[in-house]
């Protein structure tokens, strides 16, 4: 077995496939095309739920499994209303891995899940929590740092990986996600303990995503400086922060947040409501750049690694690339 196969062992034995390497969820981005072709090439896909319909998610997964015979994970997101009637659709399917995004897992959630035999997988902005999680039963982690294209934390992989792979590598499978392009720097971070990495601006230009030719234009002229965070306006309305590339969409999204705000002032709305259209613009207007082409006005969701996006190429020369990279790294 190869050096970087073995430290791999134990995120394989987890997730259920050839090479550690996931592809995280993006919404309107990891459906069955993208996510069927990453699990073939011996990776592992998850389809991003998102603000499916229970109905979409079923019609979604049973399209995946038509593609692919190979494991693949299920993320959904804690805030979504239907969030048990999800977890059903996924047990239906005996779907193997589901991944928990959003926050803590809302009460009844992680008993819902592994008690149909899935294993779950969550993330950890900090080593408390990470701690906390597995007490709660979760099964695997990702840390994800500031680096990362969509909602981030405030902390870099860098740190995250110091900070938390020492203490926890040895008690779950530990996934590092965040500003990941090169296999030296998949090597780097299962010497430090991971088991495996997840990847998303990486797998955006696959040959098989069905990203917008646009989108993926956007993708192949960016450099890292262009992906920036979004800001947060107003202290009382805590907005989680997206990370995607600069346009007047982001321009928008400011307005958006003064707009919510004020309505959270007239009282015509409580914080809970606010921050639930907050979400709802970002699903609406990631949608528009992924599907529509509009990557003007809509979110152009990518992290600080798009810089070293340059060609489109299919799923598994991506994955032969990071692979090859990592054994050479490990080699010397
Ligand atoms: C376009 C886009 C959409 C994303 N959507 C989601 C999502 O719906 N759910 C989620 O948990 N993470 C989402 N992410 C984060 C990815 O799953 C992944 O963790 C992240 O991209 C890893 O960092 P990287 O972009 O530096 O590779 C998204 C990322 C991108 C670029």
């Amino acid at each position: 077995m190869s050096k970087l196969l073995h430290l791999m062992r134990r995120g394989t034995e987890f997730l259920g496939c050839e090479v550690a390497i996931m592809c995280g969820a993006m919404s309107w981005v990891s459906e069955r095309n993208l996510v069927s072709a990453i699990s073939n090439a011996g990776g592992f896909g998850v389809i991003a739920c998102g603000a499916m319909t229970p109905a979409l998610l079923d019609a979604e997964i049973a399209a995946t499994k038509a593609m692919t015979d190979k494991p693949f994970g299920v993320n959904l997101i804690t805030m979504h209303p239907d969030l048990f009637e999800l977890i059903d659709i996924c047990a239906r399917h005996n779907v193997s891995h589901v991944v928990l995004a959003g926050g803590l897992p809302p009460k009844g959630s992680i008993d819902a899940i592994k008690g149909h035999g899935a294993k779950l997988i969550c993330f950890s902005p900090a080593l408390s929590l990470a701690k906390k999680l597995v007490r709660s039963g979760v099964d695997a982690l990702i840390i994800e740092g500031s680096e990362a294209g969509g909602h981030i934390g405030p902390v870099a992989t860098s740190v995250l990986a110091q900070e938390i792979l020492p203490d926890m590598a040895e008690v779950v499978p530990m996934f590092v996600a965040g500003g990941i392009s090169r296999g030296n720097a998949v090597a780097s971070y299962l010497e430090m303990g991971a088991s495996g990495v997840q990847l998303g601006t990486r797998f955006v230009c696959a040959e098989e995503s069905i990203a917008h030719p646009n989108f993926k234009q956007a993708f192949l002229r960016a450099n890292a400086r262009d992906a920036v965070a979004s800001v947060q306006i107003d202290p009382r309305l805590p907005v989680i922060p997206v990370r995607a590339l600069k346009n007047k969409g982001t321009e928008e999204f400011t307005r958006t947040q003064v707009e919510v705000a004020a309505r959270l002032d007239a009282g015509e709305i409580d914080m809970a409501e606010a921050q639930m259209q907050i979400e709802r613009y970002w699903a609406g207007a990631l949608r528009r750049a992924v599907i529509d082409g509009d990557v003007e006005n809509g979110s152009v969701m990518a992290g600080q690694s798009v810089g070293m996006v340059q060609v489109e190429r299919p799923v598994k020369d991506i994955i032969a690339k990071l692979v090859n990279e990592a054994e050479a790294a490990l080699a010397h």
